[in-house]
């Protein structure tokens, strides 16, 4: 089967972004631990396994096709964050990122009807309203409860109840 050089440089690409992901929640899980936000840093871990199962997801489908999966060095993450809300903020951007970048992708495979990228991509695409809702909700929940000591206590609580949540996609 043969994917177009475009195509294959996009997936490349998201290769990379997904690589850039768990790394960049690997460290808000460490953030978190170490600020004392336990249930946060079990999220993170966890939302950052799941972003490697993604970048594993792309690599297995270059490579099932024949188009060889180029395997990136990735950007060091920021390691310090101002709040647990600042950080879900970022993490919200984060993922509002990479679905338009699959969005992209997306569109690319219909240009170049290319069915098999097409077909392959779909899980993505509805994998990422699932997370860009479960970023908002949580900051929804900031709202909700308030800015005082007792909210950000819930929702390292809500976090930390997630946490065995998060689907894995390998
Ligand atoms: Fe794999 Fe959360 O984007």
């Amino acid at each position: 089967m043969r994917i177009s050089p475009k195509m294959k440089k996009a997936i490349n690409d998201q290769i990379a972004m997904e690589y850039g992901a768990s790394s960049t929640y690997m460290a808000m899980a460490s953030w978190c631990e170490v600020t004392g936000y336990h249930g946060g840093a079990s999220y993170f871990y966890a939302q950052s396994t799941e972003e490697r199962d993604h970048m594993l997801k792309f690599v297995k489908y270059l490579n099932d096709i024949g188009a060889t999966a180029t395997i990136p060095t990735v950007k060091a993450p920021a390691s310090s964050y101002k709040s647990l809300e600042g950080l879900i903020k970022t993490a919200l951007k984060n993922e509002q990122a990479v679905t338009k970048a699959i969005h992209k992708i997306v569109d690319l495979a219909h240009k170049e009807k290319d069915h098999c990228s097409y077909a392959f991509l779909e899980w993505f695409v509805n994998e990422q309203v699932q997370e860009e809702t479960k970023f908002e909700d949580l900051l929804q929940k900031f709202d909700l409860i308030g800015r005082d000591k007792l909210a950000i206590n819930e929702i390292d609580k809500i976090l930390a109840s997630q946490a065995g949540a998060t689907d894995s996609a390998a």
